[in-house]
């Protein structure tokens, strides 16, 4: 099921997710409900306060379906290696038409567990690993305008404050 994505300054989406206790037949839903939500929008990445549900998940797939073994899941991820530096232009579906550079680590290796409650390890770089870095922050409630500093952030901000007033948010 497509659900709806919560857009910057709605509810769980500033809040830090939980750890998933169990792999319960209500997560193995949600991952479907993420899979189906992230192909549909389409998006490199989703994570589950996006839709409402405040646990630590996330899909990303950068191939957006063409790579058959481009999707991964990954419940309860942790970072285990962080280093270098990327400078790129960043988006999140939560936060529709603006864009903006965020500093990332260029190199990501991240550990956590598949649907099935396998561990898997994923060593990313380039923008795999800035997708991870960016599903990441959706669990600690951190938005892409949140890392953004100054004058970008504030325009971004008061932007959508306006559409919010507007009801165009
Ligand atoms: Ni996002």
């Amino acid at each position: 099921m497509i659900r709806p994505i919560l857009k910057y300054g709605e509810g769980v989406l500033h809040e830090k997710a939980r750890t998933v206790d169990a792999l319960t037949p209500e997560i193995d839903r949600l991952v479907d409900d993420m899979i189906e939500t992230m192909y549909a929008a389409p998006g490199i990445g989703l994570a589950a306060p996006q839709v409402g549900e405040p646990v630590r998940i996330f899909v990303a797939d950068i191939s957006v379906g063409r790579d058959p073994n481009g999707l991964i899941v990954l419940i309860n991820p942790e970072f285990v290696e962080r280093d270098g530096m990327q400078l790129e232009e960043e988006g999140c579906l939560s936060v529709p038409g603006f864009n903006a550079t965020v500093v990332r680590p260029s190199r990501a290796v991240i550990k956590g567990l598949d649907r099935l409650g396998t561990e898997q390890r994923h060593e990313a770089t380039g923008l795999l690993a800035r997708a991870f870095q960016h599903e990441m922050d959706h669990l600690d409630g951190t938005l892409f305008v949140d890392r953004l500093r100054g004058i970008k952030r504030d325009l971004i901000v008061r932007k959508i404050r306006k559409l919010t007033r507007a009801g165009k948010w």
